[in-house]
């Protein structure tokens, strides 16, 4: 393991004004969401929908990284260049997600354990020769009638580190991204407490496995009410509910925090990282790793149509460099109505 070369680039991956985008939805995944805004689901609407963003002019300015699925790693645009040839143009480092995805955890209704630790030296190697520098793993976590359970978490936990160390032996940063679900009617305390005590789990797992501290990045949820709840909370108690939550259970040694979106409105995303950056500073660089949060708009606005592409181009431009401001603390809720982001 090159812990010099980890740290530098988990460094750079949260350098400041610049954060992750995360492109590496599952097709069937994609699939869903493009239906969802009426563009007919297929191979090629995938691609087209990743192409024509990756190719966004600038976007180099404000995202550090592109996690990719395995897919778009190996794979080409509609004339035929490599995907990664065009990240690379952009300057933009590339990742790449490695989990093969959730399994219903034998025993323990309602809970899910990530799988994809197989074979996953092995592809690590080629992954790096492809390109990749970064890699993702998720693991989910439903708050629920008596879950999660000690168990589920720990089994996730324990999967995180064994991921987390093979990435660092094949000198590729890992992101752990421990998602706590927003599913469900729990208020803001509950997934206070749920949340603390996955990343408690997760660190104390990495640490068992000597997972070096300095080169890794957390992905987490911020701390907020479940979606069918009825209580409501204003910005600031979800920036003070996920910074307490953070600076009680990250380690000092963890270079950044980039936060996942988990169905949470664009500009509301963009809010709660402004508050916190603007409250800083913290021990670790607060920066994101949108999926939904980035690209969604882009994708409404695209609707499977070339000529809506300038159009869908500029909306991720705005995503991304609103959310490059609220690094920090410098986004304000008026430039959502520029066309630019102000
Ligand atoms: P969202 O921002 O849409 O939650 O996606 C982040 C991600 O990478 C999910 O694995």
């Amino acid at each position: 393991m090159d812990q010099a070369a980890l740290k530098e680039t988990a460094q750079a991956l949260v350098a400041p004004g610049k954060g992750v985008w995360a492109n590496d939805a599952s097709p069937a995944t994609l699939d869903k969401r493009l239906e969802a805004v009426g563009i007919v689901p297929s191979e090629e609407a995938r691609r087209d929908f990743r192409e024509m963003l990756i190719k966004t002019e600038g976007l180099g300015e404000f995202i550090s990284g592109i996690i990719l699925h395995e897919d778009t790693l190996k794979g080409n645009t509609k004339d035929g260049i490599p995907f990664t040839e065009l990240v690379k143009k952009q300057g933009i480092i590339i990742g790449i997600k490695v989990d093969k995805g959730t399994k219903d955890l034998a025993n323990f209704p309602g809970e899910k354990v990530t799988e994809g630790l197989d074979g996953l030296r092995e592809r690590l190697v080629e992954y790096k020769e492809l390109g990749a520098r970064f890699t993702k793993w998720r693991a989910v976590i439903t708050i629920g009638d008596g879950i999660p359970t000690d168990v589920g978490i720990e089994a996730n936990s324990e999967v995180f580190a064994r991921y987390a160390a093979l990435a660092q032996e094949a000198d590729l940063v890992p992101i752990v991204e421990p998602e706590v679900l927003m599913e469900g009617s729990h208020g803001i305390e509950r997934c206070k407490e749920v949340t603390a005590r996955v990343l408690k789990s997760v660190f104390k797992k990495l640490v068992d496995h000597k997972v070096f501290l300095g080169g890794m990045l957390l992905k987490p949820n911020v701390v907020h009410p479940g979606k069918d709840s009825s209580e409501e909370v204003e910005n600031e108690k979800v920036v003070e509910a996920t910074l307490s939550t953070l600076h009680n259970t990250v380690p000092t040694e963890v270079p950044g925090v980039v936060f996942l979106s988990g169905g949470d409105a664009a500009g509301e995303m963009t809010a709660h990282l402004d508050l916190m950056n603007e409250k800083g500073p913290h021990p670790w660089e607060l920066a994101f790793s949108f999926e939904r949060a980035l690209e969604g708009p882009a994708m409404e606005v695209w609707k499977g149509d070339d000529a809506n592409i300038p159009a869908a181009q500029k909306e991720l431009y705005k995503r991304a460099k609103l959310n490059s401001l609220a690094r920090s603390g410098q986004y304000k809720a008026e430039m959502e109505k520029g066309e630019n982001g102000g």
